[in-house]
């Protein structure tokens, strides 16, 4: 049995992670789905707020209970090491993601000797990203194009969306 660890910032989630969610499990056992926090990137969500999205995903796309969400702060090769992580995998949307996620692999690998990953995002999800439903729903746009139904439903029911805008500060 190979656990597979998926962290991302998830702000929120989209067709784009489940794509790769579905895929790992095409070659793994189970996934574990990791919510970070990436310090180049302006927090949108809170922590709590992104679970919850992923849990309501998840339970209806997957219903096996092959995939889990968490939380976590702090490095993800301890995480890999406490969850005892076969592989970490990231889903890439082309060159310039391989870039920074190269450096990443090479540093979780020195620091836990688990390796990484990277599937190619799907043709027809690979232009979804969390920064574009961000920009979309600031500008009162329709996204049920590009996250699970869920997601619509809980966005519209979120305290949080109404009160701020993309690109505040995180309150993680
Ligand atoms: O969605 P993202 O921005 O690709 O997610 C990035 C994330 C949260 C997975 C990454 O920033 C991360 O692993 N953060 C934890 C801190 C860490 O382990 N840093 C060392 C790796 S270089």
């Amino acid at each position: 049995m190979t656990l597979a660890l998926f962290p991302g910032s998830f702000d929120p989630v989209t067709n784009g992670h489940l794509d790769i969610i579905s895929r790992t499990l095409d070659i793994f056992d189970e996934v574990v789905v990791a919510v970070g926090h990436n310090p180049n990137k302006p927090g949108w969500l809170s922590p709590h707020e992104r679970v919850r999205l992923l849990e309501d995903s998840v339970a209806s796309r997957f219903p096996d209970g092959s995939v889990r969400v968490t939380a976590f702060q702090g490095l993800l090769a301890d995480l890999a090491k406490s969850l005892g992580a076969g592989v970490i995998v990231k889903g890439v949307r082309g060159v310039l993601d391989l870039e920074s996620e190269t450096v990443q692999a090479t540093v979780n690998f020195n620091l836990c000797g688990v390796q990484t990953v990277f599937l190619p995002a799907s043709f027809d999800v690979d232009y979804v990203s969390s920064s574009l439903i961000r920009e979309l729903l600031a500008a009162g746009a329709a996204v049920d194009k590009y996250v699970p139904a869920s997601v619509v439903d809980a966005l519209d029911r979120l305290p949080s969306l109404n009160k701020s805008q993309p690109g505040r500060d995180s309150r993680s």
